[in-house]
This record gives C-alpha cells, sequence and structure tokens, in this order.
C-alpha cells in the first residue's frame, strides 16, 4: 500500500477517510476554531462515532499552526480525564483543506480536492467571513444611541465605518466574495457529496446586526452600499432560507446560525479597542444582555447543536436564525430568533439568485478551461 503524507497526516492512499464528515470554513481562528474545539471534544466522548474535521483556510502556515495547538489541547484533555474512558486523539480526525473564498478558482480546486479525498460529507459549516472596518465612528454611534434607540438595539450602534468598493482579481465585491459567493459556489459544488448522507446540513453564519435595511437586491454585491458586512449577511439568511425549500428533498438541510457576540479578529481594531471591546462584552454579559458569549468557543454553541447534536434536521426551521447565547453564569443554550422574511424578499431573490447562477456559470466554465475540474 502506498501512503501519503497529504496535509501532514500519513494515510493509505486506497483508505479514504469514511467517518462523519464535517468542513469548516474560517477553521483556524476565531469562532471557526471554536467550532473545531468542541466538535473535537465531542468526538472523544466515550461511544462517539468516527468523524473527521476538515478545517478548510486559506493560509496553509495558519491552518498547520491551528491544528496543532487543537490536537496539543484534546491530548492535554483526554490525558486530565484518562478515567473517563474517552476516546484517543487520532491525527486524522483533524484534515486541512487551503481555499481562498474570495478566489473563485481556488474555491473549485478546494471543492475538487474535497471530493477526491473524502466520500462524504455531513455538515457544511459556512463560517469563514470578514468585517472590513475601516474605523470607529464614535460619533454617529453615540447619536444613533440617544437618536434612535431601536436602530441602536437592531444593529449594534453602527459605531463602524467600513471600507467600501473594495473588488477582487475577479472584480467580485470583495466581501460578497468572502462571505458569500465563494460559499454559495462550495454549496453547488458539494452539492451531490452532500446528498451522500442523510440529513446533511448547510450551515449560513449571520449576525443580528443584518437588518433588512442594510440589503439591495438590485446590489446584491453591495459595490454602492455602506454596509458591505451587513448586507453580506442579509444575503446569506436569504439564500439560506431560498436552498432550504429547494434542497430539503434531496435530504439537504440549510439554515442560519449566528453566534452572538465574540472577542474575535473580526474587528482588529489595536489593543485599545479591544480591551474595551472586550470589558463591555463582559459587563454586558453580567447584565443579562443577549448573545454576549465573549469566547469564540462559547460562541460555536448554535452551529454545534445544529451540525451534530440536533438528529434530525427536519424538525428544525429555515424561518428561525439559531442563536448562541450564555448566561452570566455561563450556562450556554441556543436561541431562536425569528428571521424577517417577507414574501417580497424571496421574489427580489428570484432575480439574484438568476444572476448568481450566470456568475456561477461563467467561474465554472473558467474553471473547466483551466483544467481545475474535470466535469
Ligand atoms: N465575532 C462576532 O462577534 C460575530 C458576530 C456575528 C457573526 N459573526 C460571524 O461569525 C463568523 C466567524 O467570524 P469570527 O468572529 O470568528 O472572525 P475571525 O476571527 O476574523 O475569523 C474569520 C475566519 O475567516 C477566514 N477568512 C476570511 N477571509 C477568508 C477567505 N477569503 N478565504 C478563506 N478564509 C477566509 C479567516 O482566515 P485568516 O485567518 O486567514 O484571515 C479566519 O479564519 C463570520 O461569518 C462572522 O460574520 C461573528
Amino acid at each position: 500500500m502506498l501512503a501519503t503524507a497529504e496535509n501532514g497526516v500519513e494515510r493509505s492512499k486506497d483508505a479514504p477517510y469514511n467517518g462523519k464528515t464535517f468542513l469548516v470554513t474560517g477553521a483556524n481562528s476565531g469562532v471557526g476554531y471554536g467550532i473545531v474545539q468542541r466538535l473535537l471534544e465531542q468526538a472523544l466522548e466515550p461511544n462517539s462515532e468516527d468523524v473527521v474535521i476538515v478545517m478548510a483556510c486559506r493560509s496553509r502556515p495558519k491552518a498547520e499552526a491551528a491544528r496543532q495547538k487543537l490536537l496539543e489541547e484534546s491530548q492535554t484533555v483526554a490525558d486530565a480525564k484518562v478515567s473517563q474512558r474517552r476516546r484517543s486523539v487520532k491525527p486524522e480526525m483533524l484534515q486541512i483543506l487551503i481555499v481562498d473564498l474570495a478566489s473563485m478558482q481556488s474555491v473549485f480546486a478546494a471543492c475538487e480536492e474535497f471530493q477526491r479525498r473524502f466520500s462524504r460529507l455531513d455538515a457544511l459549516l459556512l463560517n469563514a467571513g470578514i468585517l472590513p472596518c475601516s474605523h470607529i465612528n464614535i460619533r454617529r454611534g453615540v447619536k444613533n444611541l440617544l437618536t434612535r434607540p431601536s436602530y441602536v438595539a437592531k444593529t449594534g450602534g453602527d459605531f463602524f465605518s467600513q471600507y467600501l468598493g473594495d473588488v477582487t482579481a475577479d472584480g467580485l465585491g470583495t466581501v460578497f466574495a468572502a462571505n458569500v459567493f465563494g460559499h454559495y459556489v462550495m454549496v453547488k459544488q458539494l452539492l451531490s457529496t452532500l446528498s451522500r448522507s442523510p440529513s446533511s446540513r448547510v450551515l449560513w453564519f449571520s449576525s443580528t446586526t443584518a437588518d433588512p435595511s442594510f440589503f439591495n437586491p438590485a446590489d446584491f454585491q453591495c459595490l454602492k452600499g455602506d454596509h458591505p458586512y451587513e448586507s453580506s449577511k442579509r444575503l446569506c439568511e436569504l439564500l439560506a432560507v431560498q436552498m432550504h425549500s429547494e434542497l430539503r428533498d434531496r435530504g439537504i438541510y440549510s439554515y442560519v446560525v449566528s453566534p452572538g457576540n465574540c472577542f474575535t479578529g473580526l474587528l482588529d481594531q489595536g489593543w485599545f479597542i479591544s480591551f474595551a471591546w472586550l470589558t463591555v462584552l463582559y459587563l454586558m454579559r453580567l447584565m443579562y444582555i443577549s448573545g454576549c458569549n465573549v469566547t469564540p468557543k462559547n460562541g460555536a454553541t448554535s452551529a454545534v447543536h445544529l451540525a451534530s447534536e440536533v438528529r434530525d434536521p427536519s424538525d428544525l426551521k429555515e424561518s428561525i436564525l439559531y442563536h448562541s447565547e450564555i448566561s452570566p453564569l455561563g450556562h450556554k443554550s441556543v436561541r431562536h430568533l425569528p428571521l424577517e422574511v417577507a414574501a417580497d424578499d424571496l421574489t427580489g431573490m428570484k432575480t439574484v439568485r438568476k444572476e448568481l447562477d450566470v456568475m456561477y456559470q461563467r467561474f465554472r466554465e473558467e474553471a473547466l478551461r483551466n483544467g481545475i475540474i474535470k466535469s
């Protein structure tokens, strides 16, 4: 038997990974890392089934460092709980897949590689995301706090200004490409693999700040609008709802999750703002304010629940935002928040979907011409 050292893991070439398979985008940091931590902890419980967790990341050095850290952390936990007869940590449980979601040819290549290396996909967690924060707009935030409290309750106050109009080398809006379209292509390319597992799940990541007012179907890439992050998250919600009804007959269930407020690299604005944000998050949590999970591992609650704890996903509703919650004393739960999706939103989405599919076909033909995919 031939052995390969693909992604640092020795394995037999004719032995595909057969365990229950999770694919997590943006798994090297933040909420994605927290999700992998928790899935790995579950996989080491006594009597748990075999799993493979695929960490889809854009930087190989970051992915390898994260994978190594996760394996060491799990080994430390396993050593400390040796009396509980937990399963042993196996390096092949954690796999790396390199993908830059803002580059469509990279997405096609990654999906092709995934299908070559893995025979099934039980949960696709579309976690990776960017929030291109240019600066903190304290004046606007405070003004909103004083004059528009209901808007602040919905959007978080709009304290952060974003870089606008950025496009990728593919000519797509950067935030739209990384947060939505790269993931959309991934879902389309992996449908046949998803449909091989009974009741597989596709989880789209949104935020309570994704107010419908930030999304304009006529500018779905948000090249003209001033809230590209919120617009992208709203589009994820609408796609999840729309795709749920298209795919459930194939045993594929599409839902929306939110990690709540977590202290991650998403808002990287230097040590002072980071320290202030962390303090505010802990204070808000003590005041019972919803969704102040603080750590990304706590923020992973809703995604891990839907990906691996819910046995029958057909019991869930696509019109819900599954939101990670934590009490001041650390009790974790999933809150069901209604998604605002009106009939008009879904009508508008029909046109958006047509345009997304035209773009998908164009990039797919390019991938075929470049020999990245075969059919
Ligand atoms: N943190 C919060 O409070 C919060 C609240 C609501 C929703 N969310 C959502 O939760 C998700 C995770 O956010 P987070 O807070 O964990 O952010 P984060 O710490 O900044 O992590 C984002 C991850 O996405 C990856 N990524 C970014 N662009 C990518 C690309 N083009 N291709 C591949 N990977 C890419 C990053 O990789 P690199 O390390 O290489 O940059 C990183 O691993 C996002 O969808 C976000 O919108 C977060």
